[in-house]
């Protein structure tokens, strides 16, 4: 097994701010202090990752986006203002105090109109969505990142992008004799993916304050 858990190296915090102060001037900081002050985990995605998935949407046109974990709703500004005044973001999320956070943080950012968050367990909330979304970003309890693809499959049309976070888990993935049922959870992901013959898919590594991580991202064909 090669070596894996490299320390978070202070380049790629010093790298990410050198991004931000370049690239994203309106990124909605004030997110993460809300988030904290409410006691929420610091585990939302960085500017950089949450500005590539808000171009990543306007690059395909989103109009219709399906986000599963909604945390404080960082991520899911990021998909409003992608989606622009006549789209529409759905995000779920299990925890009711995040989901609350979450629709403060969203009106705060003046996008609470484009999206709705709905409560409850992700796998329970999907089964009784429908309709068809351009672009899906998985991103809650990872055991259940299988059932996610499958949903957002019976969701999808071709040409719809599905993303999921936390891919890599600093090299975590690897580790075919792991216990962590969040690695279990993330090898079915790829296992599934690579027998689905309606995608194509890749997964990208990232680091940064996120240390050492990666998304996969599948097109449905
Ligand atoms: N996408 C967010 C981060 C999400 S963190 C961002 O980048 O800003 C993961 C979230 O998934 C947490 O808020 C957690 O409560 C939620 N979650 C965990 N299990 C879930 C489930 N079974 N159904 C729905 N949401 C779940
Ligand atoms: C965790 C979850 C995430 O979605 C993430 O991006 C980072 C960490 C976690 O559960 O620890
Ligand atoms: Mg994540």
């Amino acid at each position: 097994m090669v070596e894996r858990k490299a320390p978070q190296d202070a380049a790629w915090t010093a790298v990410d701010d050198y991004i931000v102060d370049r690239l994203i001037p309106n990124d909605p900081a004030f997110v993460r202090d809300a988030n904290a002050a409410a006691g929420l985990p610091d585990i939302d995605v960085s500017p950089a990752q949450g500005k590539f998935l808000h171009l990543l949407a306007r690059s395909v046109g989103a109009r219709r986006i399906l986000e599963i974990g909604t945390l404080g709703g960082y991520s899911t500004i990021w998909f409003a203002r992608a989606v622009g005044e006549g789209g529409r973001v759905v995000s779920l999320e299990i925890n009711p105090h995040h989901a609350a956070v979450a629709v403060s943080n969203l009106a705060a950012a003046g996008v609470g109109d484009q999206v709705s968050v709905l409560v409850g367990p992700a796998v329970e909330t999907l089964a009784r969505l429908d309709g068809v979304f351009d672009l899906v970003f998985i991103d809650a309890d990872k055991p259940s990142n299988v059932a996610y693809l499958h949903e957002g499959l019976r969701l999808s049309r071709p040409g719809t992008v599905i993303v999921c976070d936390n891919v890599v888990r600093e090299g975590d993935v690897l580790d075919t004799a792991s216990d962590d049922p969040r690695v279990i959870g993330t090898r079915a992901l790829f296992e599934a993916v690579a027998a689905e013959p309606r995608l194509s898919a890749t997964a990208v590594q990232t680091v940064g304050t996120k240390k050492w991580d990666g998304f996969l991202i599948a097109l449905v064909d």
